[in-house]
């Protein structure tokens, strides 16, 4: 027999999600900090597309050389370079009994190109997560953030800073500053999300897919929240 989720605070691990989860939201919500720990405790992969274009940008592959300045620029990849990377992401064999979506989809061409790929692989509709937030705690959560360069865990150097400083606590590896969290680039990040990636608010809400958390709240706070959320929606 299948366990269920548990929501209580020793939750661990649980049976697979068989279906796509998707966190909305704008940058430095707490996207990236709650699909980890969803996408661990399901035993699922964690798709961010953020994550998959730096990869492709350090390998020096062409989809990285064409993504680098734009993503310098804090503006949005075109969808046609994205649409691709995700529909061969999620065609591989870890992806089979669900996966948690981080930063996808970003526009209504995005939402709607997922809405088929998820039909044409037999899942349910999405549950879509809002990370609803007070946008002036953003640049704090943006410019503080610092990851570790082995294996990408998050910290914040106001909010939740490592226990050695520039270590990461599991590994030690070093922590660095994503280019696009430098205070200049905060402010057209936020304006791509108001302008193409905000109506995807109305868009999911019209399907009756939309779930809020409050993710002003603490990392704990808001990781039951996704909980119950996607305990509910089985
Ligand atoms: P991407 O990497 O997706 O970045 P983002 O969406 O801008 O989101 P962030 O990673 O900035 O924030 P987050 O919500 O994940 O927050 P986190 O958990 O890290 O995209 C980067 C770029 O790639 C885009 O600008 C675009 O160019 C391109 N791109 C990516 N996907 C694309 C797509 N689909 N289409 C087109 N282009 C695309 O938390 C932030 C900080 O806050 C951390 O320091 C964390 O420790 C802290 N924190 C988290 N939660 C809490 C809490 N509850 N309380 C206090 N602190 C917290």
């Amino acid at each position: 027999m299948k366990a269920a989720i548990s929501v209580g605070p020793d939750a661990k691990s649980v049976e697979p999600l068989d279906r796509a989860v998707v966190f909305l939201g704008p940058p430095g919500a707490g996207k990236g900090t709650q699909a980890k720990e969803l996408a661990g405790k399901c035993g699922v992969p964690h798709l961010s597309t953020g994550d998959m274009l730096r990869e492709n940008i350090v390998k020096g592959t062409p989809l990285g050389e064409k993504a680098k300045p734009i993503m310098a620029r804090g503006e949005l990849v075109p969808d046609s370079l994205v649409l691709k990377m995700v529909a061969e992401r999620i065609e591989e064999p870890d992806c089979w009994h669900g996966f948690v979506f981080d930063g996808f989809p970003r526009t209504v061409a995005q939402a709607q190109y997922l809405g088929v790929l998820l039909r044409q692989h037999g899942y349910k509709p999405p549950v879509v997560v809002h990370f609803a937030i007070d946008p002036g705690l953003l640049l704090r959560r943006i410019t503080g953030r610092r990851m570790c360069k082995i294996a990408g865990e998050i910290y914040n150097i106001y909010e939740r800073p490592p226990k050695v400083e520039g270590r990461c606590d599991n590994d030690g590896g070093e922590l660095e500053q994503r280019p696009d969290d430098r205070e200049e680039i905060v402010a057209p990040r936020l304006q791509a999300y108001e302008k193409q990636t905000a109506p995807l608010v109305a868009y999911y809400r019209r399907l009756g897919r939309l779930h809020a958390v409050d993710a002003s709240k603490s990392v704990a706070d808001v990781t039951q929240q996704v909980l119950e959320i996607v305990c509910k929606a089985r």
